[in-house]
């Protein structure tokens, strides 16, 4: 009998954790869609799973913080046929510096990414999913999610959004043989840090970190067994569970000290 493909949407696939996410789910026998502003980094990743495993891979080259991006993506994926069973929000990035001094276009294409392409994606996805009785969606969330985070406030602020939603929708859904996960990583190595300007801060400076593909592993097995909130990391995991011990006035203190200037 011939092997139902469990087709992913991976969103930022084209590097860190959401590139590392394709590979695994390739590496599982299943196909790809991915999805980036950069095409040439998608076909790269296109080229090397092609090498690797025999799957099929299709590149959707698109800004995601654009309104009407979700949508277009869609229908482009309608037209292919394509029965999406895994949908892996995984696109975002943050800002470092002062709320009165950061860009207010880049916060703007933040909340755009980081909350609304999220939020239509599953949308969209999600009741397909519903009716079919099966499919898993992944929302990349953060660690962050559970702060209050001086100096990254909008970043932090979108991260509690994602991990609030997906916690209430999966328990909409559950029921219907459908999971939602949000993935919670620390600090990890990517892309990430560039892309928030976080060159400054002292936190993102003095630790070792683990790797995208780390990441990308414990978040892909996590949604396979559907947990609904999986913090990546002990330390990670102990943070969280002690800060609901501290007074939330202590907490923003602590992380702003985390974040100052090195
Ligand atoms: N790294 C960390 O420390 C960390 C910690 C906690 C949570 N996270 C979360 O993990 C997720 C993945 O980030 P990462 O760490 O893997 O960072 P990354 O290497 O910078 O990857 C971000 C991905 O998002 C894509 N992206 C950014 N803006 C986009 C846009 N407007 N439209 C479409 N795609 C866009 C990027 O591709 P293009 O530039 O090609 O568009 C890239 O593929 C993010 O949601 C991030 O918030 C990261």
């Amino acid at each position: 009998m011939e092997k139902t493909t469990k087709t992913a949407l991976i969103t930022g696939a084209s590097s860190g954790i959401g590139y590392e996410l394709a590979l695994i789910h390739a590496k599982n026998g299943d196909d790809v869609i991915l999805v980036a502003r950069r095409e040439d980094k998608l076909n790269e990743l296109k080229f090397l799973i092609h090498e690797k495993y025999p799957v099929k891979v299709e590149v959707i080259a698109l800004d995601l913080a654009q309104p009407e991006s979700p949508k277009i993506l869609f229908d482009t994926i309608v037209r292919m046929d394509a029965t999406v069973e895994y949908l892996i929000n995984n696109a975002g990035f943050g800002d470092y510096g002062k709320f009165t001094e950061t860009n207010w276009e880049k916060e703007q294409q933040m909340i755009q990414l980081n909350i609304l392409a999220l939020t239509e994606l599953t949308k969209l996805y999600l009741p397909l999913m519903v009716e079919r009785k099966s499919g898993h969606v992944m929302n990349v969330a953060s660690i962050a999610s559970f702060l209050p985070g001086p100096l990254m406030a909008v970043y932090y602020a979108t991260k509690a959004y994602v991990l609030h939603f997906s916690e209430a929708i999966n328990n909409e859904v559950a029921d219907h043989n459908v999971s939602v996960t949000a993935l919670c990583p620390g600090p990890t190595i990517s892309g990430f840090q560039d892309a928030a300007n976080l060159g400054d801060s002292k936190f993102f400076q003095s630790n070792k970190f683990p790797s995208s593909k780390e990441v990308a592993e414990y978040g892909y097995q996590a949604m396979l067994k559907k947990k609904v909130v999986a913090i990546h990391g002990a330390s990670n995991r102990w943070m969280v569970f002690f800060l609901r011990l501290i007074p939330r006035a202590m907490v923003v203190k602590m992380v702003r000290k985390l974040q100052g200037k090195k």
